[in-house]
């Protein structure tokens, strides 16, 4: 009874101050509007933002088959412009870039992304321009990628051994679930050097924080639409995130912890051992500390994990659904693997465009390619319980990197000789 009470005071206030607001920057608001591009119209204070609902990418989609592909929605108090054109995308992510070269500073950035001192959140700006630097120059240029190839290989041939398993018994996997921790392993190793986790207890809570830090940033927060109520954490967002940002740290101190105490390890340095030479080198343009490093990680760390297994479980869906694609890529695989065709036509952007267009692209392929290779080329696949492959379910979910919404449950058969 208390606590409803309080709800209803809290809200009623917050619907208060909001409108005074409103109120005021309407006002000041008033002479812009009128070169704004069309959009629908809007309420008072939450804008359109009632009109998205779960998937909101979907919303968008039929908003703008109605408004057009240069669309305006006021999303709370933040004017919003929604690009859905390849022309318009180019105008947008070439032409006038350097004008949206800034991401949002919202509560996910502020509490589990160190206020923006890594490179995903980092104002546009001479701080970001030197942390990408170091980042594409040390951490993911092609040389250090190739430097990680063994590492690769050798926790490839761990999973394919486990789907083999899988074939001599005939049982489902659940391949969403296997290409994660793949994915996730990869990424840990050559971060920081190990497979964090050791027993399966510890590695699910690994993986459980990170998908609570994903799903956190990705979730609707009505503090970054109507930051005038940040401060009552109406939904308590930030008080999850702070506790998911608080684990994360403890890691990563033990993490860098750990490196300090080892020392130089040669030709072998993961991530970690690059930015902490790197932090204390004196010849550098521009000097990093421990806090930026934690935020680097965090950064490569999210930025390779669900990406790349996302990628890899869609890839491998299609081709489920279309088996006679699938037996087309097994036929070429075994002929010659050709040179891909890589559009950058601003049609499709899953790794985005421009300035901050994604500086992983290069591994993010690398490892999609080599492992939805190896799915294909060492095992014929079914559905379980006969399913026709018609009848795959394809509905996404909702997220940073809009994964399947079920995962995808297979039966591999083992197709090679040897
Ligand atoms: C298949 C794999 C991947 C996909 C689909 C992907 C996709 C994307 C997309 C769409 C963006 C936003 C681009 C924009 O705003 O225009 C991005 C940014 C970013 N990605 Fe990736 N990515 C992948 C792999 C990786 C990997 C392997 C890393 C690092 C280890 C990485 C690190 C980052 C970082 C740090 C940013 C922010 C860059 C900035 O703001 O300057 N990504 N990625």
């Amino acid at each position: 009874m208390y606590s409803s009470f309080s709800w209803t005071w809290t809200s009623l206030v917050f619907v208060l101050l909001s409108y005074v607001f409103y109120a005021l920057t309407k006002k000041r608001n008033n002479k812009y509007s009128e070169s704004l591009p069309p959009g629908p119209k809007g309420i008072p204070i939450l804008g359109n933002l009632l009109m998205l609902g779960e998937l909101p990418h979907r919303d968008l989609h039929h908003l703008s088959k109605q408004y057009g592909s240069i669309m305006y929605l006021r999303l709370g108090f933040i004017p919003t412009i929604v690009v859905s054109s390849p022309q318009a995308a180019e105008l947008f992510l070439k032409t006038y870039d350097l004008n949206f070269a800034s991401r949002p500073f919202n509560e996910a950035a502020k509490y589990i992304s160190y206020e923006r001192k890594g490179l995903s959140f980092a104002e546009y700006g001479s701080y970001w321009r030197n942390v990408r630097k170091l980042c594409t120059l040390e951490l993911l240029s092609n040389l250090k990628i190739e430097s990680f190839k063994t590492m690769r290989r050798e926790e490839l041939g761990l999973f394919i051994e486990s789907l083999k398993e899988a074939s001599r018994d005939h049982v489902e996997v659940d391949l969403s679930a296997k290409v994660l921790t793949l994915s996730t392993d990869m990424s840990c190793l050559m971060v920081f050097g190990k497979k964090r986790i050791h027993n399966e207890h510890e590695q699910k809570s690994f993986h459980a924080v990170v998908q609570e830090g994903l799903q956190l940033a990705a979730l609707f927060n009505i503090a970054d639409y109507i930051p005038y109520v940040g401060a009552l954490d109406l939904q308590g967002l930030a008080k999850r995130m702070k506790v998911v940002s608080k684990v994360f740290d403890d890691m990563f101190e033990q993490i860098i912890d750990e490196h300090v105490d080892a020392g130089d390890k040669g030709q072998h340095r993961d991530f970690v051992d690059v930015m902490l030479s790197f932090m204390e080198s004196k010849d550098n343009e521009f000097q990093i500390e421990r806090s930026n490093i934690k935020a680097i990680i965090l950064d490569m760390l999210v930025g390779s994990m669900d990406t790349s297994s996302t990628a890899i479980e869609w890839v491998f869906s299609e081709l489920l659904k279309h088996p006679n694609v699938m037996k087309k890529v097994q036929q070429e695989i075994e002929r010659v693997v050709g040179q891909d065709r890589l559009g950058r036509d601003f049609q499709f952007l899953p790794f985005g465009q421009g300035r901050r267009g994604c500086p992983g692209m290069q591994l993010g392929l690398t490892v999609v390619r080599l492992v939805v290779a190896q799915l294909v080329h060492c095992f014929d696949w079914e559905l379980p319980n006969g399913m026709p492959c018609t009848e795959l379910n394809m509905d996404e979910e909702f997220g940073l990197t809009m994964p399947r919404a079920k995962h995808l449950s297979v039966i591999p058969t083992f197709r090679l000789r040897i």
